[in-house]
C-alpha cells in the first residue's frame, strides 16, 4: 500500500494532510524519516510512525446498535443526529448501516465497513429474517386478525410496486401489538404493509436480524462489537 494511503487509513489525516505531514518530516518508516508519498508499505511488517506514534490499519468492523428514535441512518448531516455520531471510533464515517431504520424506528441496527458482508445480510436472495414489533393504531382481533395473518402469509401488493411482498409471518401479541417477520427490506416496508391492511403503525421496533437479537442489556443509543460467531452467522 502507498504510504500516503496507509497514513490516511490508519490515522485521522486525509490523503492531502498525510502528504503535508510527510513533507513536514512528521513520518518515519522503520525508524527512518521519510518524505515520499508513493513509497510502498508492507502493512504486515513495516513500522510507520506519525509524530512518534505507531500507526495500525483500522481493519473491518462489525457492530450492533440499539437505535433510539430521533437519530438518522444517513451519512450526511441533517435535521437529526446520525447513528454514527453515537459511535466513538476512529474513521467512524466508514461504517455503513446494514439496512436502514426510519428516524422514528428503534431497535437492532447492524453497522459495518465490510460491503460484501452487508450485501449478504440485506440481499433478498439470502432471505434473512427480520423481526419487528409494531404498535398499531387500530386493535385487530378474531376474524380480522385471521384475515390479516393470511394476507401477510400470501404476500401483499404495496402501492407503486409491481410484485407482492414475499410470504411473511404475522402474529398478534395483543390486539394492538403485532410481531411481523419479513425477509425483504423494501422502502418503509413494515409501515406500508400495515397501511395496506387498513391500519397504522404508531411505533416500530426491530428485534432481530437473522440469528442476532438485540440484547436486553443494550440500552437505546448503546452499541457493541459483534462476536465472531455473530459475524459468521451470515
Ligand atoms: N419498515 C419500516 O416501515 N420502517 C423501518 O424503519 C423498517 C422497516
Amino acid at each position: 500500500m502507498r504510504l500516503d494511503r496507509f497514513l490516511s487509513e490508519a490515522s485521522p489525516l486525509t490523503r492531502s494532510l498525510a502528504k503535508r505531514a510527510l513533507k513536514n518530516g512528521e513520518v518515519t518508516l522503520n525508524g527512518e524519516p521519510v518524505k515520499q508519498a508513493s513509497i510502498q508499505v508492507d502493512t504486515a511488517q513495516d513500522e510507520v510512525m506519525l509524530n512518534g506514534e505507531k500507526l495500525a490499519l483500522v481493519g473491518l468492523r462489525y457492530l450492533m446498535m440499539h437505535k433510539p428514535t430521533d437519530v438518522e441512518c444517513t451519512a450526511r448531516r441533517g435535521l437529526y443526529p446520525r447513528v454514527i455520531d453515537l459511535i466513538d471510533l476512529p474513521k467512524v464515517e466508514r461504517l455503513q448501516p446494514v439496512g436502514r431504520l426510519d428516524v422514528d424506528t428503534t431497535g437492532l441496527l447492524l453497522l459495518t465497513d465490510d460491503g460484501q458482508w452487508s450485501h449478504r445480510v440485506t440481499s433478498p436472495k439470502h432471505r434473512c429474517a427480520k423481526v419487528y414489533i409494531a404498535e398499531l393504531a387500530e386493535p385487530v382481533e378474531g376474524s380480522k386478525a385471521e384475515w390479516a395473518m393470511k394476507q401477510v402469509a400470501e404476500g401483499i401488493m404495496l402501492d407503486d410496486e409491481e410484485t407482492p411482498t414475499q410470504p411473511a409471518t404475522l402474529r398478534f401479541l395483543t390486539p394492538q401489538r403485532a410481531e411481523l417477520t419479513i425477509t425483504e427490506g423494501r422502502y418503509h416496508q413494515v409501515k406500508r404493509m400495515f397501511a395496506a391492511l387498513g391500519n397504522h403503525v404508531n411505533a416500530l421496533h426491530r428485534q432481530s436480524i437473522g440469528e442476532i437479537a438485540i440484547p436486553d442489556d443494550l440500552a437505546p443509543g448503546e452499541w457493541r462489537e459483534l462476536t465472531p460467531e455473530e459475524i459468521a452467522s451470515f
